[in-house]
């Protein structure tokens, strides 16, 4: 275990029985986690579970409380998004919406975090589209979209009922996201004092 293990935040997945999108975000944890660091899942139930994103509202749900919480904590996220209609799915963009909240903090957003990319759909281009939405998310954010984004093409590739996709390769890839996001939060060391 590293002297700091930094906590990495996944957000991502579906509702609705297995998901493929939330197996590919917890392969890419699990990595993460091997380099020494604490991870957190905020997965397909968690984050449909958030109310819709309301900037004016004065009050948050626990789940809100909880997933902003998480993030002033991380010193590093992984994103994992269906192309829904070629884009981030509505429930993964409003969980990121919410962090919002984070806008007036001494650490603005996602400031200075490296952040993984996963996008799963049943062909290239909506991964392809679903990852640039996804990066351009990342820099509004203001954080730092690691190199690699892993693609996972739902109809050449499947998980089966413990996780283990049907490629090793896509494993693999999935795996890089998570060291790279764990790698570069090592390197940061320990998160600033994001106190507001
Ligand atoms: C509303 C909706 C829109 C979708 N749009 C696309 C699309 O534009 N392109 C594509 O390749 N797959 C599309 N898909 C397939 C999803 O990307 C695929 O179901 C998802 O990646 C599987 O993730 P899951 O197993 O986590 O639910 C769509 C699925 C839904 C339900």
């Amino acid at each position: 275990m590293a002297a700091h293990s930094p906590l990495i935040v996944g957000i991502g997945g579906t509702t609705g029985g297995s998901s493929s999108t939330e197996t590919a975000l917890r392969i890419a944890l699990a990595a993460a986690e091997a380099l020494g660091a604490r991870t957190l899942l905020f997965g397909g139930e968690a984050i449909a579970a958030l109310p819709h994103y309301t900037a004016k509202s004065s009050t948050r749900t626990a789940g809100e409380a909880a997933l902003v919480t998480a993030v002033r904590d991380a010193s590093g996220l992984i994103l994992a998004s269906p192309g829904y209609h070629g884009n981030v799915s509505g429930v993964v963009k409003n969980a990121l919406d919410l962090l919002e909240e984070t806008a007036r903090d001494a650490r603005p957003y996602l400031t200075d975090l490296p952040v993984g990319l996963i996008a799963t759909a049943y062909g290239w281009q909506a991964t392809g589209s679903t990852i640039a939405a996804l990066r351009a998310i990342v820099h509004a954010f203001r954080g730092w979209p690691t190199p690699f984004a892993a693609a996972v093409n739902c109809r050449l590739s499947r998980f089966d009922a413990n996780g283990a996709p049907s490629d090793p390769e896509v494993a693999e890839q999935l795996a890089l996201v998570g060291r790279q996001v764990a790698d570069f939060a090592l390197r940061i060391g320990a998160p600033l004092d994001i106190a507001s």
